[in-house]
């Protein structure tokens, strides 16, 4: 089986593995959304079904909550949880100081909000979502449906004003009809190629009427796993600056046993 993975699925599979290990019993622990981190959650399923740990976790959306109750995690919401141990999410885009770019899967909402609600926000993401300055992967930011054309006329006049290399502003459709999120919001992406500015960007996005949220994480993120297309693994911790690299069945272990027949 693992023999079909893609080097890319490969990075997505160890980093998520990895990060799973710093989930510890009793904790409460936001599950992010997306191709990484739905290997974190079926990894913390396996857990909860083998070593018999005990956690709850707090979804960041439907689809993540519909599959952390397959895999046997005990599901609650923020509220019920009230503050979290970690958070646990994939990201589109991660630069040299863990600013985030986050909202390709439309739930970066939920996913804001649930990190910023934790302790600790941990990212797993493949090589080659890091990058030197945030930008090129469109920027997601959700807007509420009523007058969303006016919100993207007042984006774009923003934009003129600020350090960004593009201005086109697109509505995130699914097929014929505007994408809705879980909280029945659409999505504009904002093309900007290049972010200069990536905190006052965000300040200014959120200060636009109908806007909602914007996919810029800026100091929300504590460590970064990075799975790389060999199987190794670069744990880069930003509070105390270290680095450190796991090579793929490093102890003898076989890092696909939960894929092989
Ligand atoms: C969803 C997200 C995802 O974390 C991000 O899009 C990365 O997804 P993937 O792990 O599938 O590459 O922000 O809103």
């Amino acid at each position: 089986m693992t023999e079909e993975m893609s080097p890319i699925e490969t990075a997505k599979y160890v980093a998520a593995r990895r990060a799973a290990e710093f989930v510890q019993d009793g904790m409460r622990v936001g599950l992010g959304t997306g191709s990484t981190a739905a290997w974190m959650v079926r990894r913390l399923g396996e857990r909860v079904r083998d070593d018999g740990l005990r956690i709850k976790g707090v979804p960041t959306s439907t689809a993540t909550a519909q599959l952390a109750r397959e895999v046997g995690i005990e599901v609650v919401s923020l509220d019920q949880a009230g503050w979290l141990d970690l958070t646990i999410d994939g990201a589109d885009e991660f630069d040299g100081e863990f600013n985030l770019i986050k909202g390709g899967g439309a739930a970066l909402l939920q996913e804001k909000i649930v990190a910023t609600a934790s302790d600790q926000m941990i990212v797993i993401a493949d090589a080659g979502k890091e990058v030197e300055t945030l930008g090129a992967f469109p920027l997601p930011v959700e807007v509420i449906p009523f007058g969303w054309q006016t919100t993207r006329t007042l984006i774009e006049e923003a934009l003129d004003t600020l350090d960004v290399l593009g201005t086109s502003v697109t509505l995130r459709m699914n097929g014929e009809v505007p994408r809705v999120t879980d909280e029945s919001n659409h999505i504009l992406d904002l093309h900007l190629k290049r972010i200069g500015n990536a905190r006052q960007l965000a300040l200014v996005l959120n200060q636009i009427p109908g806007v909602v949220e914007n996919g810029l994480f800026i100091d929300i993120c504590d460590k970064v796993v990075i799975g790389h297309g060999d199987g190794r693994v670069e744990l880069r911790d930003l509070n105390d600056g270290t680095v450190e690299t796991d090579q793929p069945g490093e102890n003898g272990e076989n890092l696909f046993s939960d894929l092989t027949d």
